[in-house]
């Protein structure tokens, strides 16, 4: 894809899951990646061992819910890489809990990894991408920005924010060159919705129902929207939200696998 050649890209939440197939998607287009990755250090290896074949990665563990870690983090890389050109802010966290019942600090974990950091780290990185005459951010947003689903109160708000927030920023940062644009991925077969199964919260038939493709959609599908954003070939777009969802955020009623 035009324009990722040779570019500097951060990866947040990129040691598993969604975030590692994007990471894999932008060493094969000729990216330099740094992962970022929370607690899990066994997955940072694991994921650098998996991927250094392909190109140029290394794995950083940063906690996204510090301010302070944030703007490290930003200023780590552009001293070691002379320059950040792409930012892809996709770690998230999920906890399922009825509204009445939600913890405020479970409220205010959700909140701050999944859309301050996100803020935080863009405002950050556009500072360089500022100096450097442009740049290009991708969040991860979900179909639960649009589709609200029970029990995710915390979760839908911050994605629903996510889309408020890269709207606002594509218009702040449209003058800098710097394009913000978001990914809304459906369902995708990750730790995050096996957490959920295990929950006994998500039932994957039952969802089956309201995504007209009727299957799982995988890391690569959503690592192929984030690389288009951020390349060249979507110089015209920003502020925007892509939804990658098999068609779950126009489905009008639930259907049977047969219709
Ligand atoms: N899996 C899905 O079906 C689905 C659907 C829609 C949106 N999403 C979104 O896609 C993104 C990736 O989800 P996933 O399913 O791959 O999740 P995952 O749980 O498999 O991976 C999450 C990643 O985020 C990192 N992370 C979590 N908290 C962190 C913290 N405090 N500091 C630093 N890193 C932290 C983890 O280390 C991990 O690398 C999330 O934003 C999620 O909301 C996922």
């Amino acid at each position: 894809m035009k324009g990722l050649q040779g570019k500097i890209t951060i990866v947040t939440g990129g040691t598993r899951g969604i975030g590692k197939g994007i990471a894999k998607r932008f060493l094969e287009e000729g990216s330099t990646v740094i992962i970022i990755g929370g607690k899990n250090k066994d997955d940072a290896n694991q994921a650098v061992a998996e991927l250094s074949p392909i190109g140029p990665v290394e794995a950083m563990m940063v906690d996204l819910s510090n301010a302070e870690a944030i703007e490290k983090m930003v200023d780590d890389v552009a001293a070691k890489y002379g320059r950040i050109d792409i930012l892809v802010n996709n770690a998230g966290i999920q906890i399922r809990q009825w509204a009445t019942e939600f913890q405020v600090e479970d409220f205010d974990k959700v909140i701050n990894v999944n859309m301050r950091a996100y803020y935080l780290a863009s405002r950050c990185a556009a500072r360089y991408m500022q100096k450097q005459g442009g740049g290009s951010i991708v969040c991860i947003s979900s179909g639960n920005s649009q589709c609200f689903t029970s029990q995710r109160s915390a979760y839908n708000i911050s994605k629903a924010a996510v889309n408020g927030l890269v709207a606002t920023l594509g218009v702040e940062w449209a003058r800098f060159h710097i394009r913000i644009n978001a990914v809304a991925p459906g369902y995708i077969m990750t730790d995050m919705i096996q957490k959920g199964i295990d929950e006994g919260i998500i039932d994957i038939e039952n969802i089956m129902k309201v995504i007209p493709m009727k299957r799982l959609l995988l890391p690569e599908e959503i690592a192929s929207s984030v690389a288009f954003l951020a390349s060249d070939e979507a110089s015209g777009i920003t502020g925007q939200t892509l939804f990658t969802d098999g068609g779950w955020s126009k489905a009008g009623l639930p259907e049977n696998k047969d219709l």
